[in-house]
């Protein structure tokens, strides 16, 4: 068997390299997608979860990350720099350590989860928080890199979007054709850009025979696309998607209405209930705004709007590890903790429920 070779060399005839680019990978992609029995006898369909936070840094950001660092590095940079909810801050600050360039992350005040600022301080990047959301962070990279020597790898660069229209092939891959319908969460839109791009050119190629419905989901308290309103002070527990004016918002609704796709918007309740249902009934764990594909699959199915028997596919986006503080919540908020017990058998075995075998 052969390793997995990342997704520039995977997928090397159908992106933007050449012999003078330099593959900057991790590894990235060739990520499982693990039938969903639970969430396929819920809905009447035939359900698939593609997990994403299975990359090397915990994201599908890796994806696109590869491409714009290889493409940053062909063009001579020695620096780098991205706006970021924290995938992306842990996304780029990895692929810059191996690369050897120096990388510089922008990220909103206070908003971002322990492990993604974990990732982005062990591999050495320079941190700043900004006074302000996501959305002024963006503003002020494309100053920074429009003005200074700086490259910007936000998924406002295309090569970000290139890399990650290759989760689009791997599910053509595995299943031998596009699902029916696609379920992702929404924050800048750039992954769903990127995964209209992907099938589109599977459909061009004749790999398969339709193009899915591209469900995209915002969280309720930021959902600027679903209002058709820029969204100045976005609020939700899910922050990888609390972005209030998302960057690829046009090419998004170019991408709507070639795919017949939808975009709803989900509580933050229905976000956690998905995530509470997603790592109990199918063994994946997910970062909150992760589970928002989970909520949106269980939202459509219930407005009745999905042919039984049809295929979907899940993009779950990012790991729960994380932001793992979510799951040791009840569902009215008090903090769970594990029984402590003496070291005793018996007591141990009570507190299962078990009676002794004979
Ligand atoms: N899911 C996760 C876990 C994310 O981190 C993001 C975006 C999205 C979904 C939405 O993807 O922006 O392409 O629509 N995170 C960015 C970041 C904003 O900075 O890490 P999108």
């Amino acid at each position: 068997a052969t390793q997995w070779r990342g997704v520039i060399r995977e997928y090397w005839d159908r992106l933007d390299v050449s012999k003078n680019t330099p593959v900057i990978t991790l590894g990235e992609g060739g990520t499982p997608l693990i039938p969903a029995p639970f969430l396929s006898e819920k809905t009447g369909l035939d359900v698939y979860v593609k997990f994403e936070g299975m990359n090397p840094t915990g994201s599908f950001k890796d994806r696109g990350m590869t491409m714009a660092i290889s493409k940053a590095m062909e063009a001579g940079a020695k620096a780098v720099i991205c706006a970021s909810t924290g995938n992306t801050s842990a996304s780029t600050a990895a692929y810059a350590a191996w690369a050897g360039i120096t990388s510089a992350v922008l990220v909103p005040d206070g908003k971002i989860a322990m492990g993604k600022l974990s990732q982005a301080v062990a591999h050495n990047a320079n941190i700043i928080q900004i006074e302000g959301n996501f959305d002024d962070c963006l503003e002020i990279a494309r100053e920074l890199a429009d003005n200074y020597p700086i490259h910007l790898v936000n998924s406002v660069n295309n090569d970000r979007i290139e890399g990650q229209k290759t989760a689009s092939f791997e599910v053509v891959d595995s299943l031998g054709r596009a699902p029916d319908y696609h379920f992702m969460p929404v924050g800048n839109a750039g992954n769903y850009t990127a995964y209209h791009r992907g099938y589109k050119e599977e459909l061009a190629r004749g790999r398969t025979d339709r193009m899915p419905r591209i469900f995209g989901f915002q969280a309720a308290g930021s959902a600027p696309i679903v209002s058709g309103q820029r969204v100045l002070k976005p609020e939700t527990l899910a922050s990888a998607i609390r972005i209030g004016n998302p960057a690829s918002w046009d090419l998004a609704l170019a991408a709507q209405s070639d795919t017949n796709g939808y975009f709803g918007a989900i509580s933050d309740e229905g976000i956690l209930a998905a995530h509470r249902m997603l790592s109990q009934t199918t063994g994946v764990f997910v970062e909150p705004s992760s589970a928002i594909s989970v909520a949106g699959l269980m939202e459509r199915s219930e407005a009745g709007v999905l042919e039984r028997g049809a295929t979907a596919v899940l993009t779950v986006t990012g790991h729960g590890l994380k932001d793992p503080s979510w799951a040791l919540k009840t569902e009215d908020g008090s903090d769970i903790e594990p029984v402590r017990v003496p070291v005793d058998v018996e007591r141990v075995a009570e507190l299962l429920g078990m009676e002794k075998s004979s």
